[in-house]
């Protein structure tokens, strides 16, 4: 159990799924974004704090001894809004990380970072990133900045590469990607209870029938997760109001209709 879990972008869609869940992994947990929360519970606190800004991410990450980073730019967006809260936020959290006691770091990474590859791909964690905008293209930059600073310092990270995390797939593509935020929260546990972290790379997706993605390279972390989207897969057996996103690759490419998406 940890004593305090810093929660980044706990504003946000996943982390709202998973509050309720993270009392089986710490006793207090400090929730961060730029967009305030006030619903708080007994056992959370909130800290104000923009990514991008070296002292403001010093004060949320001094005293938690675990990081779950879900903070930042979650879609295709400018690179200008890109690079400030995933690249520069990202060098920032890692040098608070080093001047706090190197918490272990749970990285939101994304499915994007390899959303160019196909649905007929198999990929492990050896797979090279192919990134499907420059949304992708940070958050690989953000896996090799925790490589780096896992091999220059011994600092642990898991890296997820979340499908799709939701409380029900939305579409047929997700009935590949979707993550259930019971699945996630047994990662999460996993990653901070395993004896040896290192850097650790999974893909973030349920058990499902239709993954398309391996992570046998990452059979250390004792990770099963328990779903299976098949259960959903009625809801999408008429394709008729998918069809103009079929016509433009969403069951194509791992990333979906992204790749083909003009750059903003
Ligand atoms: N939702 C998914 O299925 C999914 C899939 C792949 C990856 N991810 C990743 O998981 C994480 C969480 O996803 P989400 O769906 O909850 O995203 P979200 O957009 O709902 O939440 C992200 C939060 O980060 C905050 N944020 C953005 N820039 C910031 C900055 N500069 N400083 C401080 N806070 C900032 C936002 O205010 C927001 O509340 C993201 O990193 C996303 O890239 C999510």
């Amino acid at each position: 159990m940890l004593s305090r879990l810093l929660v980044t972008g706990a504003s946000g869609g996943v982390a709202t799924q998973l509050r309720p869940l993270l009392t089986q992994v710490a006793e207090q947990v400090r929730l961060s974004d730029i967009r305030e929360i006030t619903d708080l519970a007994e056992h959370e606190e909130f800290i104000a704090a923009e990514l991008s800004d070296q002292a403001q991410v010093d004060a949320i990450v001094e005293g938690c001894d675990g990081v779950l980073h879900l903070g930042g730019i979650s879609l295709e967006d400018t690179w200008e809004k890109i690079l400030v809260s995933n690249v520069i936020g990202m060098h920032c959290l890692y040098t608070s990380a080093q001047k706090f006691g190197q918490p272990r770091i749970i990285f939101a990474s994304s499915n994007h970072a390899m959303g160019a590859y196909k649905f007929t791909d198999m990929l492990d964690a050896s797979a090279l990133p192919r990134p499907d905008g420059y949304y992708g293209v940070s958050k690989a930059f953000g896996e090799q900045v925790a490589s780096m600073y896992h091999d220059k310092f011994g600092q642990q990270t898991l890296v997820v590469r979340i499908g799709s995390c939701l409380p029900k797939p939305k579409d047929p593509r997700m009935l590949s990607t979707w993550l259930s935020p019971r699945d996630f929260i047994s990662l999460i546990d996993r990653s901070f209870n395993v004896e040896h972290l290192g850097y650790t790379i999974v893909y973030g997706a349920s058990a499902n029938t239709r993954r398309f993605w391996d992570d046998k390279l990452a059979v250390d972390l004792g990770w099963e997760p328990k779903d299976d989207s098949e259960q959903f897969a009625a809801e999408f057996a008429d394709l008729t109001p998918y069809e103009d996103a079929i016509d433009q690759g969403l069951l194509t490419y791992q990333g979906g209709v992204w790749l083909k998406a003009p750059l903003i």
